[in-house]
């Protein structure tokens, strides 16, 4: 598939907005929906909106109309809700707290899905990438509503792709590690003490570092476009190592 029209959720900041830049530079023209404003590029269509609003949904479609003369052929469900401000575990996060992580994570997803396959589906060729998490694998110690979300965004992921794919759509789907973004700062921020954490997260990481947010659009990108005309229902690990290993030791244990 050429570069056509992405759609873009949470393209204000972290990795939404590394992918919006490196699909802008692609090729693409690239509707943004964020609840946040972001400094983009003017040739960024942006709407201000909650993905967890139909409507928001419906005026993306009709600003791409307007503005690019056509509904996106490409679409990035990356926008959620995660880290610090759905800290708990199954007793003390909230019920109020956990039906909004899923609203925004999964409803706000499935929303975005059946705004945009109809017109991808009428063009016969559509390609979607839906952000989960290394998460959506392994339990990660109190995200337990988070963890359940991204598990379900992968089945989500999984389903449409069997479902759409002698419609022409492919669906893929990206499972990031620690990646530098201002989320993740937040929830490193919200630690008793987040040089150490900071200090634990890295050296338990194989490549000794946290992804940019770079490195994860790259494999968006790559998703997207013809290269992997052979994927869908794939569920693509950018993590730098984090989960090869249950045990990775940097040495200072003496192995
Ligand atoms: N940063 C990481 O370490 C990491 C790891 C694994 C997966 N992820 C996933 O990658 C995606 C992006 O994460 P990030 O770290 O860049 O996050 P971030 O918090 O830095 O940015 C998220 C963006 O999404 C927007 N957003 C949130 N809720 C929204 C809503 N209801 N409607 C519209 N926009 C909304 C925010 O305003 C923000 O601009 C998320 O799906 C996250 O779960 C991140």
């Amino acid at each position: 598939m050429q570069p056509g029209i992405a759609l873009v959720t949470g393209g204000a900041a972290g990795i939404g907005r590394a992918v919006t830049l490196r699909l802008l530079a692609d090729g693409y023209d690239v509707v943004v929906i964020d609840r946040q404003p972001g400094e983009l590029p003017p040739a960024v269509e942006f709407l201000q909106a909650d993905q967890r609003d139909e409507e928001a949904w419906r005026r993306a479609l009709a600003a791409s109309i307007e503005r690019f003369g056509a509904a996106p052929s490409a679409l990035v469900l990356n926008a959620a809700i995660g880290g610090a401000a759905v800290v708990g575990d199954i007793e003390t996060v909230s019920i109020e707290r956990w039906q909004e992580v899923f609203e925004v994570n999964v409803t706000g997803a499935v929303l975005g899905l059946r705004a945009c396959l109809p017109a991808m589906v009428a063009e016969g060729s559509g390609s979607v990438v839906i952000m989960a998490s290394v998460d959506a694998f392994l339990a990660e110690q109190g995200a337990v509503a988070y963890a359940c979300s991204k598990a379900t965004l992968l089945q989500l992921g999984r389903c449409v792709a069997v479902d759409y794919a002698r419609r022409g759509v492919r669906v893929n789907v990206v499972c990031p590690g620690i990646v530098d973004t201002p989320g993740f700062r937040a929830h490193l921020g919200t630690s008793a003490d987040p040089a150490r954490f900071e200090s634990y997260r890295t050296q338990r990481t194989p490549l000794e570092r946290f992804l940019d947010p770079t490195e994860v659009a790259g494999v968006v990108s790559f998703l997207l476009g013809p290269d992997a005309s052979g994927m869908t229902g794939s569920a693509v690990v950018v993590d730098a190592g984090l989960t090869a290993s249950y045990d990775f030791r940097s040495g200072e244990e003496g192995a």
